[in-house]
């Protein structure tokens, strides 16, 4: 099976669908690799390293006529057509806009996977071209913004004056949202941030960034975790809090999405009067209508003195990253897709039901969702009649209080004075311990365990200096140490078996 790689016929475009490193990993899953000539040149990927990695350079026509095509963008029609009748195409294909695209695809009876549909899902995150391009536009639209804003990012104190670091403002906390904080705290920023989404608090903070909220509480996802739309009591309140943050604010980076809707208008004009003159905007949803009342899709302009950036490319302005990043989702596709000698299009898998737009010439999209039976209906418990608590009687406790202080006070008058000071710390590390391990949080019991290795080393070496001091085995001494290493190291034993398997948890393909 033949993979075909075209040069990106967008204009201004600069990534490439595979790089030198996903080719081989394409060749190693059975396909041979066609790259038309310059295809990645614009991505610091010349002709030489594709074919140093075992790929063919042909023509811009081959590459399109084999058997699978992969690209960045949404084809031309005009591309379609050179399409081998029968083909399969993986790219972007925004295929709710693209309805011509879909009919030249199902013309030429070809399978079309569009990489914009793959489900924001855990298991669908290594193919995530959405995320990848987002995380690389969020850092970008820093980058652009600090190449149109006058003034430094971090604060500075210098001879020749003093500077405040710059107050950035990031609207839409999410993929790129969340870059942009991560880069703009990077540069010594003051970062705030909104969302409607209550969950995205705790990422922010855990960037550095400050999270603002409105009074008004209202859930701003949905139950597949998506924005929702707000009413339009949230939005106004949301209105008035950017209103009172526009004047101190130098940069804003607008980047809110709402899944299969325009750009909401977040950022108005009357804000950019607010705003102090030389500040930026840098919108990242110019090509959906912008978030910013003012923005020019892909121009930079000016509205009363604040530059309106409304880029939309600004993953392709660091296309050697990009190009690596896609062709890496790229390729777990494939995987996913069975390689060249597996090739199939399963419908149950969730990731690859979603991108399928057009399969073998039948229109796909939108996917179906995938019918699950209902769960089993299951019997509501019959109601257990809870005893009555019998009242707490107060004559066991204090039974028990009495025999233990007896017990001490006995130690304490008849026992040796060195006997009693080792049983003194005996009473208090238990306790301690007792103490230690019932109030910390269940989250911190991984670190505690670390902790309590550490003490069981200790009773370790303790117990080897008893056992080692040339008694008779059945001595007190010589017992008490060897229960003492039994114990210690089935602790350390037990310690290091659960936390491999906590960890085992974590990696990949467990
Ligand atoms: P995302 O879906 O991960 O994030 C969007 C965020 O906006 C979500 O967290 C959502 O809760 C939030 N949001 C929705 N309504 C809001 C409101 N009224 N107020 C505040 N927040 C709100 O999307 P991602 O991947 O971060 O992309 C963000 C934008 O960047 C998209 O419009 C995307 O098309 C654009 N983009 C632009 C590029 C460019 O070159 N200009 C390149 C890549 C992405």
């Amino acid at each position: 099976m033949k993979i075909g790689i075209p040069k990106e016929g967008r204009a201004g475009e600069r990534r490439v669908a595979a790089t030198p490193e996903s080719t081989k990993a394409l060749i190693e899953m059975g396909f041979e690799v066609c790259v038309a000539q310059n295809a990645g040149s614009l991505a610091s990927f010349p002709d030489a390293s594709f074919e140093a990695a075992g790929a063919q350079i042909v023509d811009q026509a081959q590459a399109w006529a084999c058997d699978l095509v992969l690209q960045v963008n949404p084809p031309s029609v005009a591309e379609i057509a050179q399409m081998r009748e029968g083909g399969s195409l993986i790219s972007l294909l925004r295929p709710a806009q693209n309805e011509a695209l879909l009919e030249a695809l199902m013309a030429k009876k070809a399978t079309a996977l569009a990489l914009d549909q793959i489900p924001r899902i855990t298991r669908a995150q290594k193919m995530d071209v959405l995320s990848s391009m987002g995380n690389i536009a969020g850092y970008r639209a820093v980058i652009e913004a600090s190449q149109h804003y006058g003034g430094f990012f971090g604060g500075q104190m210098t001879a020749a004056g003093k500077s405040a670091p710059a107050k950035v403002l990031v609207i839409g906390a999410g993929v790129a949202g969340l870059s942009a904080l991560g880069a703009a705290r990077g540069l010594g920023a003051t970062v705030y941030a909104f969302d409607v989404r209550a969950s995205a608090k705790e990422q922010v903070e855990s960037l550095g960034g400050r999270f603002l909220t409105v009074e008004i509480e209202e859930s701003g996802e949905t139950a597949g975790g998506y924005a929702k739309t707000m009413s339009k009591e949230f939005i106004d309140a949301e209105m008035a809090l950017f209103r009172e943050h526009a004047p101190t604010t130098d940069v804003v980076i607008t980047t809110a999405l709402i899944p299969g809707r325009a750009a909401p208008k977040l950022w108005l004009a009357d804000m950019l009067t607010l705003m102090k003159p030389g500040s930026v905007v840098v919108d990242l949803a110019a090509e959906q209508g912008g978030n910013c009342e003012g923005t020019v899709a892909g121009e930079v302009v000016q509205v009363d003195g604040v530059n309106i950036v409304g880029y939309t490319d600004l993953v392709s302005r660091l296309p050697t990253i990009a190009s690596r990043f896609f062709a890496k989702n790229v390729q777990n596709l494939i995987s996913e897709l069975g390689g060249a000698e597996g090739w199939h299009i399963d419908h149950e898998d969730e990731a690859v039901r979603g991108a399928l737009a057009v399969e073998a010439g039948e229109l796909r999209f939108p996917a179906p969702k995938i019918e699950r039976p209902p769960p089993p209906v299951v019997a509501p418990p019959a109601e257990v009649i809870a005893p009555e608590p019998k009242p707490e009687s107060g004559l066991g406790r204090w039974i028990g209080s009495a025999v233990f202080v007896s017990v001490f006070a006995a130690i304490g008058m008849l026992a040796p004075i060195e006997f009693v000071q080792h049983f003194s710390v005996f009473v208090l590390s238990c306790f301690v311990g007792w103490q230690l391990i019932w109030n910390v949080n269940h989250a911190l019991h991984t670190p505690l365990m670390a902790v309590t290795n550490a003490i069981s080393g200790i009773i370790l070496v303790g117990g080897i200096l008893q056992t080692g001091r040339g008694e008779s085995i059945t001595a007190m001494p010589v017992i008490l140490g060897a229960v003492a290493i039994l114990l210690a190291s089935i602790n350390v034993v037990g310690g290091f078996l659960v936390t491999h398997r906590m960890l085992a948890m974590f990696r990949r393909g467990n």
